[in-house]
């Protein structure tokens, strides 16, 4: 059994982030979604995994991620020149797929299930493909299945305008080697692109065995900001332990469970966990409530904030009013010169979203 990771495609859903790094990068719980993956997969003991890279981020991804020793893997990088379709990333992936079985798994995606009970029961039920779904509210933003009662799938559609259910498609899905017969026998869809959708349906059209099984657990596409603060408040809430390597002086205090890494130096704050802050940071005069995660080389002067998530080397100082559900980028700098500023001065990229509320 192989993996192959799906670590292209543009992120327009989190621009601006995304214009200068790959959305499966973004920290969540200040670690990249996409090793939460990996970690995953190396979990339900697969260790041979492939990391399709688009042209853009893969050096970033690459860079990053490494060559799968500390994950206990071995991790082969395979560039996708052109964002054509998931169909089209198995395709290009075929040389390092060879004959084997795998589990497909879209890099921007967590789940808090185990991929072990799936896996077993897409080995003995020997399917071609089995497929992890979830209820959600608005159908037509994912590809969508209709199963019956036994979980067999009997259609999927990319993207309904008419849903035929309300069952959207995780992007995890296990295959078979046969796959590639079927992708070999699609046409590229009305955007263009080569869909695993239809790949499958070619699947079920010539009678194979697709199954689905439905997620009990959550499931965020971490697309979006909100996606990414909810993905930051789950993570935060169910894996950080207290772990003090920076310096606290005596009129700091962290309460509940709070994680600050080494070179770190806080004063006169407050931290609220749970709440991660890396390494070499600088607080002073803060409060920082729970959810929070603040990455490395991080300067937070004056600073009052909650259910936040502050990449590496940004710098906010002197906001006097709580920032709450932010995403803050890398190296953003956020100050006001004095405690009731008369002027807002601002110089924002594109995309961004300000909101004074
Ligand atoms: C992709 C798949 C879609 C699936 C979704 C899950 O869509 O094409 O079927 O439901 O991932 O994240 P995308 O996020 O690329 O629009």
């Amino acid at each position: 059994m192989k993996a192959l990771i799906l670590s292209g495609g543009k992120g327009t859903r989190l621009r601006p982030l995304t214009y200068t790094g790959a959305k499966q990068l973004v920290p969540v719980a200040n670690k990249p979604i996409l090793w939460y993956g990996i970690e995953g997969i190396v979990a339900a003991g697969i260790t041979d995994i492939g990391i399709v890279i688009s042209p853009e981020t893969g050096e970033e991804v690459k860079n990053l991620t490494g060559n799968g020793d500390r994950f206990g893997a071995s991790i082969t990088y395979i560039l996708q020149e052109e964002p054509a379709g998931l169909a089209h990333a198995v395709k290009i992936a075929q040389p390092f797929l060879g004959d084997s079985p795998f589990i497909m798994y879209l890099g921007d995606n967590l789940i808090q299930n185990d991929l072990t009970p799936f896996l077993h029961d897409f080995k003995t039920h020997h399917l071609d493909a089995l497929i992890l779904l979830r209820p959600v509210e608005n159908p037509t933003a994912f590809g969508v299945a209709k199963v019956d009662e036994s979980g067999r799938v009997l259609q999927l559609v990319e993207k309904p305008q008419v849903p035929p259910s309300n069952l959207a498609l995780v992007g995890i899905y296990y295959f078979s080697p046969n796959v590639h017969e079927a992708i070999a026998q699609i046409q590229p869809s009305a955007r263009g692109e080569l869909e695993i959708t239809d790949a499958i349906q070619n699947l079920i059209d010539r009678a194979q065995p697709v199954e689905s099984r439905i997620l009990d657990g959550w499931w965020l596409d971490t697309g979006k900001k909100d996606d990414l603060l909810s993905a930051n408040q789950i993570i935060l809430d169910s894996d950080v332990r207290t772990e003090i390597y920076g310096a606290l002086d005596e009129s700091s205090q962290a309460i509940g469970r709070v994680k600050i890494g080494r070179g770190t130096t806080v004063k006169n704050s407050s931290i609220r966990g749970p709440v991660v802050i890396g390494e070499n940071c600088h607080l002073e005069n803060c409060f920082i409530g729970p959810y929070s995660s603040i990455a490395d080389n991080v300067r937070l002067i004056d600073v009052d904030l909650e259910h936040s998530v502050i990449l590496q080397e940004a710098k906010i100082e002197g906001i006097h009013q709580r920032i709450v559900d932010s995403l803050i980028g890398r190296r953003a700098h956020l100050g006001a010169a004095r405690p009731r500023p008369k002027a807002l001065r601002f110089m924002v990229g594109d995309d961004c979203q300000i909101e004074l509320a």
